[in-house]
């Protein structure tokens, strides 16, 4: 069995759907002391965890919902392709099939769960979607496109890991909702992380150097766009709010530190590096002193 066809041998079993959560534990007075703890650092801060995990959360759904879009589009385009390209058996289609159904699942469980812990609906309505799936409509290869999204996506996908592993450890027999929530997304980010290396270790050696270098170009105006997205959010967010979730926050300090050195080192080649070929000794002890990994990726 190839590479991606073994990566999704158990998809239809260790999976993340809405439905599969025990939603009525989502919000009581326990779980929110748990979420000010765990992601603030002290006690009596809910507030501002919700506040923290609505901002973070909607906006990870609007780029699930971008590497959806995209992934899709990247399907629709590869019927044109040579059918030897990983062709045989349908496995790349099959792989990116179910990496896109799982990221729209996400998106709706991420946003549903910030509904309900907050009490309150509020969209990211000012989500550059727009110009975020202008810059993969173009008449680039699809194998560069999918080679830009995998190396984006990858950031957000290794960040959540490690918080993954963080809450897990502060909550070791999964007993709060958001322990569970993230042990499910994290059956399915796993997938992910396998497909964006296959990805790196397949499909990006073999582009041509002009390829390459489109990809990077691609890589840098969805991380211009996205950034802009967190910008427009985070205003959006503290204003709804009436409060700087950010501030005086462990988890959003470490986020920031890590967000920023993950793309540091996904674009520090001409090929795109994974995250634990690239880690400084500090960034590596920061990781584990936070969550226990001592890699962030197995
Ligand atoms: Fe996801
Ligand atoms: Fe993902």
């Amino acid at each position: 069995m190839s590479t991606l066809a073994a990566v999704n041998r158990d998809a239809h079993i260790h999976y993340l759907h809405p439905n599969r959560l025990p939603w009525r534990e989502a919000v009581d007075d326990e779980e929110r002391d748990f979420l000010s703890r765990a992601l603030v650092g002290a006690q009596g801060q809910e507030a501002k965890a919700v506040a923290y995990l609505y901002k973070e959360l909607s906006q990870l759904a609007e780029l699930e919902m971008h590497v959806s879009a995209v992934l899709v589009r990247v399907l629709c385009e590869l019927q044109g392709e040579p059918a030897a390209l990983y062709g045989e058996g349908s496995e790349l289609y099959h792989a990116l099939s179910c990496f896109a159904a799982e990221e729209i699942n996400h998106a709706n469980t991420f946003y549903r769960y910030v509904r309900e812990l907050s009490g309150r609906d509020i969209k990211l309505t000012d989500n550059l979607f727009k110009e975020r799936i202008g810059l993969f409509a173009k008449d680039d290869s699809p194998m560069v496109k999918l080679a830009a999204l995998c190396a984006t996506a990858y950031v957000g996908e290794s960040l959540i890991t490690v918080f993954e592993r963080r809450i897990k450890m502060l909550d070791p027999e999964q007993r709060f909702f958001f322990t569970k929530l993230l042990h499910y997304h994290g059956l399915d980010e796993a997938r992910h992380i396998q497909s964006d290396h296959f990805v790196f270790d397949h499909i990006i050696p073999n582009l041509s150097s002009s390829e390459r270098m489109r990809m990077h170009e691609l890589i840098d105006a969805t991380e211009a766009l996205n950034t802009e997205l967190a910008i427009r959010s985070a205003a959006q967010i503290k204003t709804a709010f009436g409060t700087d979730y950010s501030s005086d926050n462990h988890s959003a300090a470490v986020q920031l530190k890590l967000a920023t050195a993950f793309r540091r080192i996904v674009q520090s080649g001409d090929l795109v590096v994974k995250v634990d070929n690239g880690l400084d000794p500090e960034t590596a002890a920061e990781i584990a002193d936070f969550s226990g990994l001592q890699r962030v990726h197995n």
